[in-house]
């Protein structure tokens, strides 16, 4: 499988391309950037590693990758600062977005490309590239609140001392201020997580103010967020790749899932070769339902927002 991340000259981008290159399953990484040097070094660079890592090619360019490639994800777009929000970025981004969108349209992707967005605003952006892609809509994807999850659950196993890896509890919703902990389900080596002999609701509380806020935190501490996001990125790819059928959380343009329609935002969605296999609407506490219509409430204001300036394909 080839992967082309476009701004891959970037920390995201550049980070997402490592995780896949230490992942060993995709065959070959191409890092496109407007910054040619900079994607041609971190290429170099990943390069220098592959005798002790994996059999792939790596490689950097431009468009011109676009169309042999099976997934094309796009990382590029300006960070925030540590006091705006993601929707805040929209203005900003939307443009340069839209310009990459020509650059991707411009190079004849396959028919059965996967375009895996992980730009913010990224629900918003998503909807966008689902919206002027002439693709399926189950083969454009947004990461969504796969990052979110994996540092919801890396934090309550730092709060547990648990395993991390034995920790099951998911973020769905917005990318961003409206996401909604799913407590409901969330389980330590599959016992209940409001069982534990240590948990109490300000734990919690604790807990999910601090995942809602890692984003600006680590931007505050570092510049912005690169090793999780490069994983949360690999996880998606990979069960692309291999066609998994994991249970992700990762966003996607709605068609009726827990009623939501036309906008994009993360739901538990079945991820394999073809993209968005299926959707599953596990149920959820009645205060979790809530918060995930107002993520969609708040994302569809937006996208109004953006639609009136930018218009539908
Ligand atoms: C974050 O939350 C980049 O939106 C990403 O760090």
């Amino acid at each position: 499988m080839k992967v082309s991340i476009i701004g891959g000259g970037g920390l995201v981008g550049s980070s997402a391309g490592f995780a896949l290159q230490c992942g060993g399953v995709v065959r070959e990484i191409a890092l496109l950037d407007v910054n040619e040097k900079l994607a041609e070094g971190q290429a170099l660079d990943m390069l220098h590693g592959g005798p002790s890592t994996a059999d792939q090619i790596i490689s950097s360019g431009g468009y011109e990758h676009i169309a042999d490639s099976d997934v094309i994800c796009i990382t590029a777009g300006l960070r925030r600062k540590p006091d705006e929000s993601r929707l805040d970025l929209i203005n900003r981004n939307t443009d340069l977005f839209m310009s990459v969108l020509d650059g991707v349209a411009g190079g004849n992707p396959r028919s059965d490309a996967i375009v895996f967005v992980v730009s913010n605003p990224v629900d918003i952006l998503t909807y966008l590239a689902a919206d002027r892609l002439e693709l399926p809509l189950s083969q454009v994807i947004g990461l969504g609140t796969q990052l979110d999850t994996i540092r919801f659950r890396g934090l309550i196993a730092q709060q547990l001392g648990a395993a991390p890896t034995q920790v099951s509890a998911m973020i769905l919703g917005e990318h961003g201020d409206s996401m909604v902990p799913i407590w409901s389900s969330a389980t330590l080596a599959s016992l209940p997580l409001d069982k534990h002999p240590h948990w109490t609701q300000n734990t919690a509380n604790e807990l999910f103010k601090r995942t809602k806020g890692s984003g600006a935190e680590v931007i505050s501490k570092k510049g912005g967020a690169g090793f999780a996001v490069g994983i949360a990125i690999r996880d998606v790819i990979e069960s692309i790749a291999l066609d998994q059928r994991r249970l992700l959380p990762v966003s996607s343009v709605q068609s009726g899932c827990y009623g939501i329609r036309d906008v994009a935002l993360s739901v538990p969605t079945v991820v394999g070769q073809g993209g968005v296999v299926d959707r599953v609407e596990v149920e959820l506490w009645p205060k979790e339902m809530q918060g995930l219509r107002n993520s969609g409430q708040v994302l569809r204001q937006t996208l109004n927002g953006v639609l009136d300036r930018v218009g539908r394909a």
